[in-house]
């Protein structure tokens, strides 16, 4: 499969047109961006180890009974992918305390919770992606109730199975960010990454930060914390 014109460039992503309407084909990079694009980088090999790590975990999702965007690994960076509309709501799941959670409520890190939360941002740079609820998002139409109550079903069957996926490497599955796409038929399939850069990661024993966190905080060892990662998951 090769790669037609580009279609759109987002801040980690590229993707391209196929000669099939309903596939395209996606080029991670190694532009790391965060808060809200202010602050700048990159990270070296970034690029296929989301790749590779996504690609990794949306199969064993597949599998796992949860319909997702994956169709083919190409090499280390591009994928082909089903063609999705996607749903404007980034889908937050959180198990311990961290990041916006702690700040917006005065909690510390690292607090775990009894049941896992979620939440929704309205994806809108304008706007700086706000925090929304289910009925603004359906007042927006932004989706309807059915496609919110299906996103939310597959959401914490993710989160199920990704935090005994990494349980079993010695990763605490702190909170993490899914996008989900409607197919032509209107099929919500799961689309978008699950990488260190839209989770967080902490060793079990340690705490210590395996994910974009190191990035954002400048915490030093990003590169490594990616490949930590991947060969946590993959053993590569
Ligand atoms: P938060 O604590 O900053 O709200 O982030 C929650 C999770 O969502 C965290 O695992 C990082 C991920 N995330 C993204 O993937 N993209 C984003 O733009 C933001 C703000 C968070
Ligand atoms: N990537 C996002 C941005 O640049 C934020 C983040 O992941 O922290 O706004």
């Amino acid at each position: 499969m090769e790669k037609l014109q580009q279609i759109y460039e987002g801040k980690a992503k590229k993707v391209y047109a196929t000669e099939d309407p309903n596939l395209v084909i996606v080029s991670y990079k190694d532009d790391a961006t965060a808060f809200d694009g202010l602050k700048k980088g990159t990270i070296s090999g970034k690029g296929a180890i989301n790749n590779q790590m996504s690609n990794f975990l949306m199969r064993k999702l597949e599998g796992a009974g949860v319909p997702t965007h994956y169709v083919e690994e190409l090499n280390e960076r591009e994928t082909v992918v089903k063609k999705v509309s996607i749903v404007p709501l980034e889908v937050i799941i959180r198990n311990i305390s961290a990041g916006s959670f702690s700040k917006r409520y005065g909690v510390e890190e690292g607090i775990p919770f009894d049941e896992p939360t979620i939440e929704f941002s309205y994806k809108n740079d304008d706007l700086h992606d706000p925090l929304i609820n289910s009925y603004h998002a359906v007042a927006l139409h932004l989706a309807t109730w059915e496609e919110i109550r299906q996103i939310k079903e597959y959401a914490f069957q993710v989160n199920q199975f990704l935090k005994a996926e990494l349980l079993a490497c010695g990763v605490l599955l702190v909170d993490f960010k899914l996008e989900f796409g409607r197919l032509a038929d209107g099929t919500i399939v799961l689309a978008d990454e699950i990488s260190p850069d839209t989770c967080r990661f902490w060793d079990a024993k340690t705490r210590e930060k395996l994910d974009k966190d190191r990035f954002r905080r400048d915490l030093g060892n990003v590169e490594d914390a990616y490949q930590e990662m991947r060969r946590r998951l993959m053993g590569q």
